[in-house]
C-alpha cells in the first residue's frame, strides 16, 4: 500500500496536467477523475461517489476545462454550452465535494480573465475584466470559489509550454514545427504575452500542496514578449534561420475580421512577484527554452 498523499486531479491528461503527474508522481498519488476513469464532473452522482471513495485524499487539483478559445466564442452567452458547463458548473460541483471532505483545493485559471488593455504588469490585486467567453467562464469559475469563502487557491497560469506533448502542440511547438519545415513564421509584434515553462508550474504546485497557500496567485514565467519576439528567441535557441520569423500586426488582423469576431487581449504582462515573495522562482522564456532544448 502506498504511503504517498493522495491528490484528486481533473484534467490530468491535458497539456499541463500530464506533465504535472510525470514530475510529481513519485511524491503524490494522483487520482484521475476523468471521463476515461468513469468520473464525469458534470454528473453530480458519479462525482459524489468518486469523492466518497477517495475521501482520504488531502487535496484536489482542478484543471479540467474547455480550453478552445475560438470554439468557446461560438458558445458565448450559452450557459447550457459545454464551455460554461465545464468551466463554471463543473468547478461548482468539484468545489462542493472538496469542501465536504475538507480537502485543500487548487483551481487552475488563466490570464484571459484580464482584458489586456493595461500596459503595466497585472497583479493578483487587479480587477479581472474578461472580454471573450473562455476567459469569462474561467473568471466565473474563480468567482464560484471566492464567493464560497472556502480557503482555496486560484492559480492563474499563462501560455504554458513543455518539451514533449504530441496530443496538443503548445505555442512554442507550433513555431518550432514551422521553422523545422523552413516555413515563414508570421507573428504579432504589437501584442505581449507571458510564457510559462510547465515544469516550473509543477515544481511550484508541489510547494502549494506542502504549504496549502490560499488566495489568488500568478504562477507565470519571469519574462513577457511579443509573439514575434518569442518566435525570434525560439529560432535563435534552436539554431534556425531567424529571418524566417516575420512581424505581423494584431491590430491589422482584428480590423480584417468580420464584425462579431472574437476579441483579443493585447497586452498580457502578468507579474509573478507574489509567488516570488514566497520563494517560488519561475524561468524566463530564454531559460525555459534552453531547458526544453536539453530535454528534447
Ligand atoms: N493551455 C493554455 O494555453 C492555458 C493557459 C492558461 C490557463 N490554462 C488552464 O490550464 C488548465 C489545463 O489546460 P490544458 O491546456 O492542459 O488543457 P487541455 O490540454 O485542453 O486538456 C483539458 C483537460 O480537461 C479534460 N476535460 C475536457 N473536457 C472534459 C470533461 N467534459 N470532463 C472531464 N474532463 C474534461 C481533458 O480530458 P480528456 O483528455 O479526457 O478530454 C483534459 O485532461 C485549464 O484549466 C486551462 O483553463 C491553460
Amino acid at each position: 500500500m502506498s504511503n504517498k498523499q493522495k491528490v484528486i486531479g481533473t484534467g490530468l491528461s491535458g497539456l499541463v496536467g500530464s506533465r504535472i503527474v510525470d514530475l510529481l508522481k513519485d511524491k503524490y498519488e494522483f487520482i484521475d477523475f476523468s471521463l476515461d476513469s468513469g468520473v464525469n464532473v458534470l454528473d453530480k452522482e458519479s462525482l459524489s461517489a468518486a469523492f466518497e471513495t477517495y475521501k482520504d485524499a488531502v487535496a484536489v487539483l482542478h484543471m479540467a476545462a474547455f480550453t478552445d478559445t475560438n470554439v468557446a466564442w461560438e458558445q458565448r452567452g450559452d450557459k447550457s454550452g459545454i464551455c460554461y458547463q465545464l468551466n463554471v458548473e463543473g468547478t461548482r460541483n468539484i468545489l462542493k465535494l472538496a469542501q465536504k471532505y475538507n480537502q485543500y483545493f487548487i483551481y487552475i485559471s488563466t490570464d484571459f480573465v484580464f482584458d489586456g488593455a493595461q500596459t503595466t504588469p497585472y497583479a493578483e490585486t487587479d480587477q479581472p475584466h474578461p472580454i471573450e467567453w473562455y476567459g469569462e467562464t474561467k473568471y466565473l469559475g474563480e468567482k464560484v470559489i471566492t464567493d464560497s469563502g472556502y480557503n482555496a487557491a486560484i492559480v492563474r497560469i499563462t501560455y504554458p509550454y513543455r518539451a514533449n506533448f504530441d496530443k496538443k502542440p503548445d505555442i512554442i511547438h507550433k513555431v518550432l514545427t514551422k521553422l523545422q519545415n523552413g516555413e515563414v513564421v508570421k507573428m504579432f509584434s504589437d501584442q505581449i504575452c507571458t510564457y510559462t515553462f510547465i515544469d516550473d508550474i509543477a515544481a511550484s504546485l508541489d510547494k502549494f500542496f506542502e504549504n496549502k497557500y490560499t488566495g489568488i496567485y500568478h504562477l507565470v514565467g519571469s519574462s513577457s514578449h511579443s509573439p514575434y519576439e518569442m518566435a525570434k528567441i525560439v529560432a535563435k535557441t534552436f539554431g534556425y534561420d531567424e529571418n524566417l520569423v516575420q512581424s505581423s500586426s494584431l491590430e491589422d488582423y482584428i480590423k480584417s475580421q468580420p464584425e462579431g469576431s472574437r476579441p483579443w487581449q493585447k497586452t498580457l504582462i502578468t507579474s509573478n512577484q507574489k509567488v516570488k515573495d514566497l520563494g517560488i522562482e519561475l524561468k524566463t522564456l530564454e531559460e525555459g527554452l534552453n531547458e526544453i532544448k536539453n530535454q528534447m
